[in-house]
């Protein structure tokens, strides 16, 4: 199965993407880890991307076209795959859909989480991520078993760098502006499916399958 959850910065798409995860055991390709791991390596592409994601602006799609179809090549992902914030931006989407082709392939569905600009902002001021396993909690609506320490790989919880209200404000509008233009992309595609994201999180999983069972 070939899958990506969509939705805004927060919207719970890295959330829900662990679970299908765990259900399909295909990987998550996430390309804000993938940049996250080149700034901890201090590649050449992580410190340029730095700049962009400190900022709250895109990377530029010809950096991350590049990552992404090296990632689809490898073989964990013969079987399927959860694109996780990616793409981005039309010309991302199109680039996809040629690799896609170009490989034989295709995308079953587009998992896409709404949730309102207010309770995004919500989420993203009281999320804590593991920088060791990537996972990630909330103070409030998803809190770890111990304080600041993550559940599944004890390592001390932190606060990502871009996670702070004017960065967020930036975020958002280029979500609306570059990202959202892709609804019509994949309602035109027939694999866009829209999940009310806003729900209490186990309730957004549990619609998240009904679906797809
Ligand atoms: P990226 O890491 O992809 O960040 P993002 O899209 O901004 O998404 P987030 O990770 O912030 O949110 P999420 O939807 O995964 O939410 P989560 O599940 O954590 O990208 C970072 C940067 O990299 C970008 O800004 C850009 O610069 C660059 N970049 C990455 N990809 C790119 C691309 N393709 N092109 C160009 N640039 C790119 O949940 C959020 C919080 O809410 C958590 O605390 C969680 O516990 C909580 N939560 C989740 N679900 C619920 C629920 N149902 N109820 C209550 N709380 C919930």
């Amino acid at each position: 199965m070939n899958l990506m959850v969509f939705g805004a910065p927060g919207a719970g798409k890295g959330t829900q993407a662990k679970f299908l995860v765990q259900k399909y055991n295909i990987p998550q390709i996430s390309t804000g880890d993938m940049l996250r791991s080149a700034i901890a390596q201090k590649t050449d592409m992580g410190l340029e991307a730095k700049k962009y994601m400190d900022a709250g602006e895109l990377v530029p799609d010809e950096t991350i076209i590049g990552i992404i179809k090296d990632r689809l090549e490898e073989d964990d992902c013969k079987n399927g795959f959860i694109l996780d914030g990616f793409p981005r931006t039309i010309t991302q989407a199109k680039a996809l859909d040629e690799l896609m082709k170009s490989s034989g392939k295709k995308l079953d569905f587009v998992l896409s989480f709404d949730v309102p600009d207010e309770l995004i902002i919500q989420r993203i001021a009281g999320r804590r991520v593991c920088p060791k396993c990537g996972a990630s909690y909330h103070v409030e609506f998803n809190p770890p078993k111990t304080q600041d320490i993550c559940d599944a790989c004890g390592s001390k919880l932190i606060i990502r760098k871009d996670d702070n209200a004017d960065t967020v404000k930036n975020r958002l509008l280029n979500y609306h502006s570059q990202t959202s233009p892709l609804i019509d992309f994949y309602k035109d595609m027939g694999v866009f499916v829209r999940i009310d994201g806003s729900q209490e999180l186990n309730k957004v999983t549990k619609d998240m399958f009904e679906y797809l069972l």
